[in-house]
This record gives C-alpha cells, structure tokens and sequence, in this order.
C-alpha cells in the first residue's frame, strides 16, 4: 500500500483576490482561469486550491482565520485506498465523494482526505556544483533563471497538542516511517511510497510561541536548486512581499533533512517555503533523535537568537526502536520537559 504524497491542499482564505496574486507570483502555474476557486497545479500533479473563507463546501474550520482547510494524500490504487480507508474507519467517521475520495478527521481536529493519485515524474537536472579539486562543470555556465516554478508539494507541518500521538496515527493507520524526532518539539514522518524527507511534520503546541496553535504551518515546495529559491525569493520581494517572519530567519538550511528553505508568510494562511536539496530516503533510513536546536539549523551567527550556531549542544542519535518518542508523549503536561525556546 504506497501513500504518494500530497495530492492537494485546500485553502480557505479572507481575500481570494490577494492570495491569488501570492501564489500567481510565487511561481505555481494555474490550472483554470476561476477567480472565485483558482487552482494551481504543479509538474508532480499536486494542486493548490483557494476558496473563500466562509464557502460551505469547505469542512468547518478548527482555527481562527486564513488556512488550510482540507489536505489530501494521493494513494497509488483503488484497491490500497480502500484497505486505507478500512483502517481509518474502525474508530472514526470516514465520509466519501461520488469519485471515490475519502474525508476524515485526524487527531488533532485536522480535516484530511484519501483519494487516487495518479502522480506525475518530476523531471529535474540541476546543475553539477564544482569545488576546487572537484570540476564537474568545466566550459560551462549554470542555468539562468527568471523565474522560480516549483516543482512539487514537498511537505506540509501542523500544530500538535500531542505530536507523539499525532505520529502513531499516521503511522499505524497509513504507514508512515518516521524519518527524524526533534525532542520536545516534533516528528517528521514520511508517507511510504515516496522519497522525500518528510510528507507531514507535527510542531508542537507546548512551546510558549505556539500554544493555543490549530491547524496548518507551512507548506514546502520542491525546487530544482538554490538558485531557483533564490530566484523565486527575490522576485516575491521585488513584487512587495515581505520575507519577515518572528522566529526564524527567511533563508537558511535545516541540519534534520539537509534542506534548504526560504519562507514567506502568506496571506492564504501559515508560511510557504521554498525547498531545495533535501535529504531523500528510503526504508534503509534510520530514523534520528536531535536535540531541537542542533537540529534546526546549519548556518546562523553565534548572535542570530535561537538559530545562532551551537556546536556545544552537538546532540543526534540513531533512535531505530522509536525509543525517543516516550519521553515526550507527555510533553507539556507538567510543564517540565518543555525547552523555551520562543
Ligand atoms: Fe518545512
């Protein structure tokens, strides 16, 4: 039974108008000309969909204001969805649409769904990177780019009063591994039949910064390489959209999965990140303990607050039974385990 990733995200929105330039800016190329319920569809087949906030068709929203409302995950056949959805059923409601997709509601009161997928090869050749001593791109330039355009739904990240539980579920019902734990803050954990690093990740709600937190983060696209982030990035602020976020810088690269990400806070709710140069994995991988902050960041000045650079607190280890996870089943419940870290 293969989950493929993400085949959709669904937006309720305040302003559809502004969203719409967001993400006509941010490089995702529409797939209708709709202006009440634009789509985007990206090279993998994975669509983005705004709706206004208050459309009944939306399921009813568990937090305050623009967000996601509905994620769903592709699965390769019919027959694996229906043994899927078999196993989300035995405790809670599954409802389905004519077409065969399956909703439901996970345990964080996040609306998600099942559906086919017939999910599209990414085409992608980034450029050889040379180094001194390591010429691999002799007589020639890089590719020079106007655009960013991504390529894929790499991940998408929810606030969790219970990460550990969050996890399990998506585990034991839908077959995700976990791939990475950063203690006492959340679970990365990717969907079975695809390569990259992570397809969910849970954040925390017991940090100060994210208590009382619902529903969706941030949502991360796949792109070829840094200059396609960097690109996309200068074009967002060339075209006024601020790079501003309160607790991490824009541009950096995480050391949990490698990846390098530049965020926008974005009007349809939450960040969007540009994605580059992950760490992709298959069931070879053994999955990590980190402590939260080593594993946040590579780069960052010994001033740069919470992501300043710690070689002292160096703290990652193979962690193959998920042993980790029961020292933070309970995080938050006695206040005591919880680094402040915002
Ligand atoms: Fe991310």
């Amino acid at each position: 039974m293969a989950i493929l990733g993400i085949e959709s995200v669904v937006y309720g929105v305040d302003d559809v108008a502004l969203c719409t330039r967001f993400w006509d800016d941010y490089g995702l190329v529409r797939a209708d000309r709709s202006i009440d319920e634009p789509v985007w569809e990206l090279p993998s087949g994975s669509r983005i969909i705004v709706r206004a906030i208050d459309d009944p068709d939306l399921p009813p929203a568990h937090f305050q204001g623009s967000g996601v409302r509905e994620c769903f995950l592709g699965v390769d056949t019919a027959e694996n969805l229906e043994k899927l959805v078999a196993r989300i059923a035995v405790d809670r409601e599954v409802w389905r649409d004519a077409d065969g997709t399956a909703h439901f509601i996970d345990p964080d009161g996040n609306p998600m769904g099942l559906r086919i997928w017939a999910k599209r090869p990414v085409m992608c050749r980034p450029d050889p990177v040379n180094a001194p001593d390591h010429i691999v791109r002799l007589n020639q330039h890089r590719k020079w780019r106007m655009r960013a355009r991504p390529k894929t739904i790499n991940h998408i990240v929810y606030f969790s009063d219970n990460y550990v539980e969050a996890y399990e579920f998506y585990r034991d019902r839908l077959d995700f591994r976990m791939t990475d734990h950063s203690k006492a803050n959340g679970i990365f954990a990717r969907a079975n039949g695809t390569y990259e690093h992570h397809t969910l990740f849970w954040l925390t709600t017991q940090h100060p910064g994210t208590r009382g937190k619902r529903g969706y983060a941030h949502i991360a696209f796949g792109c070829e390489d840094v200059d396609e982030v960097m690109v996309g990035a200068n074009y967002m602020q060339d075209k006024g959209w601020s790079n501003v976020r309160p607790f991490a810088a824009a541009l950096n690269r995480h050391r949990i999965s490698s990846a390098m990400y530049y965020y926008f806070p974005c009007p349809a709710g939450g960040d969007a990140e540009y994605h580059a140069d992950s760490d992709y994995l298959d069931d070879a991988w053994i999955p990590r303990v980190w402590e939260m902050a080593f594993g946040a960041t590579i780069w960052g000045s010994s001033s740069s607050g919470f992501f300043a650079h710690k070689p002292a607190t160096y703290d990652v280890q193979l962690d193959p039974d998920e042993a980790s996870l029961e020292a933070c089943r309970h995080l938050g419940k006695d206040g005591k385990d919880v680094p402040s870290i915002y």
